[in-house]
């Protein structure tokens, strides 16, 4: 038999030490992780053949660092061994289960280390592999020990009979391809290594191998109980809860303040014997299901979670314990209350920091198959016998390693693997080894096997059947009355890819609507970028991050991998601003006539004592007035109404837009952010101006087209300088021109899936490269009136812009009008205007919603105020550059140069506003944010009448109706601004 076998073969490993819990332990131990000797070969032609031995000389060798993944080493200036690939679905091998091909980059690894005499003084020495990718052999001081597979789970070989005290010898040989590569088919780069750490264990005889905590919460008799399964003749010690060396073999009650997700209250508690002690923390929590609904201690919850992929532009899945910590916190700063870990059980670290910081964790098993559907499902594991101990071996490793985290209230049982009789299997085995967790599986329909009816980017529409329980019957009569049973989540949600989502406030409705609805997970947390540097050009040596066919992959599946509410670098993208108050703790509902504020809690255990509320009173957006608001304390899921602060009673002193913002911050400083970190707000206007949020025009329609005229020379009126045909060509003397704009840079939701209005509606009619005609001029001593036809080469439908200038006591009034033309149908990305202006004009000053970005679908994390950026700020840099930056319900802006203002605008209703130092055009050709540099001469204002919703289509649900704009909705369409100079104010 080849020595390779195992590469192709099904067993889930060989001569392995059973599954059991990461222990914190007494027993001696040795980190292996730091230097190794490391050669990359080709495949399993060129390896070598004496890498076990201690006598080969590897003095040659390069160094790898472990834990890390071999395709990341040197990035991004000097990569050594091959590239990370990209691909959703697809297998980047033939499918050929359970071989895969010769090719087969294999990393081959050795170090020495030093035993102290203690790891072999008794007992066992174990070695602990906490992630390799994706198969490994490995030998000890010459001898062959065994080998493994499943990537992102634990093994442990015993390595007793072979290691002395003193120097001993290891070697690894991990190949990126194996029969498990058929197993974990993630949506995410192909990285192989050791890519978690490796410890040697002293297991002394009579220790403690293993331990489960059972802590259970009754919350009639707010009681814990708790068991301990561990060896014979251990004690227990808990000092919290007056248990000093008690027997584990009893059940104890106690009373104690339970764990939750709000409240991670952990106790710690050591299992002992003479010759070892073990420590762990216990959370007392009891999670079942009923009456379909989710309850932990008896109270039901909403998770309001995220998919989380482990990433790091440098090190892929490799991760530091301090960037682990830094997704926690940032998880918390956002009201994000739960996780799944898609689609593998994360580095154990993190779920140490959810027990913490309290997060709800769906723990998800390395077990993804989705290429099989490429191929009809023909051949997939989940229901094939030959691959039942590879699933079963999957899900036993990780329960086994994870059983002792509070934070875990689901199994689950993989991804996207179709369903069969291995995945039951899984489950099955799961709920007897431990009864007192949910299973999770999205791919079982029927439900026959999960407890919770879990499904992918459902329509509102779907997901409001199955609240109502009137959606479609299962397809097997039998699984339907169960399945109606169950709580329904999305586990996926809400496509972060690119700008977006859209459409969340809708969901979270919902979701808080209906008690069967338990909630959902956005996909997905992090944009998987990979570090890149640019090495020509005007940004050349500045960094990017690159994305699926940047590596040269044969196939690929482009950014589909940058689908996440933080960038690749972690700075959150506006999406998870908007997440962050659709899920915010509190809702804050102010009702200026009735002079008083609501505030209700959505917390499902925590009191609103960390809480502290503070008022904001602005004019025109201008900060009038700040100050604290006396809100009573709030029990879970209560609801208190208070007066208006007094300062909002009065009225202003002059005419303006008075709105009062209540926001709720943290009282005091938590774990994850400082005393007065805003958790959420509520806005409302104080006085009676209306605020439309798409302005009428009050022009007619344009007159019958001849074509104009030119008129004798070039026209001035007031501060505005036209040319002969009345294009706007200078503004207080200022180069500015400005021409009718639909197109935006596509982003990734306009692309993908169901939202193809590109291909189908907007390419189509040329949006992206239209074509001007000035069709009418009309000019007395203060107008001048133009009509401009614009429309796309081959098509008939076009837009007449009307544009009424007029001159005013301290600058000119610009009226526009927007008509279509011939049978328009369908959406429109945007209707506007697009002005270059000074490129010197560096920042924006507006009175509007901000200070982040918004679109018709993406309103809910901003709210109105004055604001001012920079015109870099003003950017969102997606990892893959598309339409960014709007300002929406902006009343009046204030562009300037250097900080002196140059230009002031005033909406008569507001407009939706974008400026950035690039055209629309230069920003669609951009691949990455690199490419994009600012324009010699001009950067680009784009006055908008109203532009498309974002919505979710590159993976779900396209924009909602309400958030369209759509052609028919173009009546009346336009909007009126002044133009002034700032000086003459
Ligand atoms: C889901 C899948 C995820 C991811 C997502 C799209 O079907 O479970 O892994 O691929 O689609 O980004």
């Amino acid at each position: 038999m080849s020595p390779h076998a195992y590469v192709n073969d099904l067993s889930p490993g060989n001569n392995r030490v059973s599954p059991r819990a990461l222990l914190s332990s007494s027993a001696a131990r040795l980190s292996l992780d730091g230097d190794w000797r490391f050669r990359l070969a080709t495949g399993l032609d060129d390896l070598t053949l004496d890498l076990g031995s201690p006598e080969l000389d590897d003095s040659r060798w390069d160094t790898i660092a472990v834990p890390s993944c071999w395709q990341m080493i040197g990035r991004p200036d000097a990569p050594r061994y091959g590239a990370p690939a990209y691909t959703n679905i697809k297998f980047p091998f033939p499918v050929d289960p359970p071989f895969v091909p010769d090719e087969n980059p294999t990393g081959e690894y050795r170090r020495t280390f030093e035993l102290p005499e203690e790891f072999v003084a008794d007992g066992r020495c174990l070695i602990r592999f906490e992630g390799v990718d994706s198969a490994f052999a490995l030998w000890c001081n010459g001898v062959w020990i065994g080998d493994g597979k499943g990537s992102r789970l634990p093994t442990e070989f015993d390595l007793t009979h072979v290691v002395r005290p003193g120097i001993n010898q290891v070697a690894v040989r991990v190949h990126q391809w194996s029969s498990g590569s058929y197993l974990e088919d993630q949506d995410m780069w192909w990285v192989s290594g050791i890519f978690r750490s490796v410890t040697i264990l002293h297991r002394p005889s009579g220790g403690i191998d293993d331990v489960f905590v059972h802590a259970d919460y009754d919350h009639e008799q707010g009681l814990g109980r708790l068991r301990i399964d561990a060896p014979a003749g251990t004690t227990l010690t808990c000092r919290e809860l007056g248990l000093d060396r008690v027997d584990t073999a009893g059940s104890y009650d106690v009373a104690v303040d339970p764990w939750t997700a709000e409240t991670p209250r952990l106790y710690s508690i050591t299992v002992a014997n003479d010759v070892e002690e073990v420590h762990l923390r216990a959370g007392f929590r009891t999670v079942e299901i009923t009456d379909g609904q989710l309850l932990v201690n008896g109270v039901p919850i909403l998770l309001q979670g995220v998919n989380r992929h482990e990433w790091h532009p440098l090190t892929g899945r490799t991760l530091s314990e301090e960037t682990m910590r830094r997704d926690v916190e940032l998880m918390k700063q956002h009201n994000i209350n739960a996780v799944r870990t898609s689609h593998y059980p994360p580095d154990p670290r993190f779920l140490d920091l959810c027990d913490e910081y309290g997060l709800w964790v769906i723990d998800e098993c390395d077990v993804e198959t989705h290429g099989f559907v490429l191929n009809d499902w023909r051949n997939n594991p989940s229901d094939d016998p030959i691959w039942r101990d590879a699933y079963l071996d999957r899900i036993q490793r990780m329960v086994e390693r994870d059983k002792n985290h509070p934070s875990v209230v689901f199994w689950s049982l993989g991804n996207e693997a179709d369903t069969g009789a291995n995945l039951a299997a899984m489950s099955a085995w799961a709920l007897r080894r431990d009864p007192s967790r949910l299973i999770h599986y999205e791919g079982n329909r029927e439900c026959d096997y999960v407890d919770v009816y879990s499904k992918m980017y459902d329509s509102l529409d779907f997901v409001e059947q199955v609240a109502l329980r009137t959606d479609p019957p299962t397809s097997d009569p039998s699984n339907d009355a169960r399945r109606r049973s169950l709580p329904y989540l999305l586990c996926e949600y809400a496509h972060a890819m690119g700008n977006g989502p859209g459409g969340l406030a809708e969901y979270q409705e919902l979701f808080d609507t209906h008690p069967r609805l338990i909630g959902g997970f956005i996909w997905e947390w992090i944009d998987h970028g990979v570090v890149l540097r640019q090495d020509s050009g005007p940004n050349a040596g500045r960094l990017y991050y690159g994305y699926g066919g940047d590596f040269g992959e044969q196939v690929h599946d482009r950014n589909f991998i940058a689908d996440g509410l933080v960038l690749p670098d972690r700075t959150p993208s506006p999406g998870l601003t908007e997440y962050a108050q659709v899920i915010a703790p509190v809702r804050i509902t102010i009702d200026p006539a009735a002079g008083t504020i609501q505030v209700r809690s959505r917390l499902s255990f925590a009191d609103t004592a960390h809480i502290g509320f503070r008022y904001v009173i602005s004019d025109d957006g201008i900060e009038v007035a700040i100050g604290d608001v006396d809100v009573p304390v709030l029990a879970a899921g209560e609801t208190a109404t208070v007066s208006l602060p007094a300062a909002a009673v009065s009225p202003p002193r002059q005419r303006c837009e008075r709105w009062i913002r209540l926001e709720a911050v943290l009282a005091g400083k938590t774990d994850w952010a400082p005393t007065g970190h805003r958790l959420a707000f509520g806005e409302a206007q104080l006085t009676q101006i209306s605020v439309p949020q798409r302005p009428r025009t009050a022009l007619p329609p344009p007159p019958v087209h001849r074509d104009s005229s030119p008129a004798g020379g070039p026209l001035t009126i007031g501060p505005a300088t036209f040319d002969v045909r009345g294009r706007l060509v200078a503004l207080f003397d200022h180069p500015v021109t400005l021409l009718p704009a639909l197109w935006r840079a596509t982003i990734d939701n306009d692309k993908y899936a169901g939202g193809q209005a590109v291909e189908t509606v907007w390419e189509p009619l040329g949006l992206h490269r239209l074509q001007h005609r000035m069709a009418h001029l009309a000019v007395d001593d203060d107008h001048v009136s133009v009509v401009v036809r614009s429309g796309g080469a081959i098509t008939d439908r076009m837009i007449d812009t009307t544009l009424v200038w007029t001159a005013v006591d301290d600058g000119i009034q610009l009226q526009t009008r927007f008509d279509l033309v011939g049978p328009w149908q369908g959406t429109i990305p945007r209707i506007g205007l697009q002005l270059a202006v000074p490129a010197a004009w560096d920042e924006m000053t507006w009175f509007g919603l901000g200070p982040q970005e918004t679109y018709a679908d993406t309103r809910s994390g901003a709210w109105t105020g004055r604001f001012t950026a920079s015109i870099e700020q003003l950017q969102t840099p997606y990892t893959r550059p598309q339409e960014n930056g709007q300002r929406s319900l902006v009343r009046r802006l204030e562009l300037a140069n250097d900080s002196e203002p140059v230009l002031r605008i005033d909406a008569e209703a507001p407009i939706s506003v974008t400026y950035r130092p690039w055209s629309t055009d230069h920003l669609e050709a951009a691949r990455h944010p690199v490419d994009l540099v600012p324009d010699h001469n001009n950067n680009w204002l784009h006055l908008d009448w109203a532009q498309h919703g974002v919505g979710s289509a590159a993976c779900g649900p396209g924009v909602l109706p309400a958030h369209a704009l759509t052609a028919d909705q173009v009546v009346d369409a336009g909007f009126t601004v002044t133009f002034r100079s700032p000086h003459d104010h």
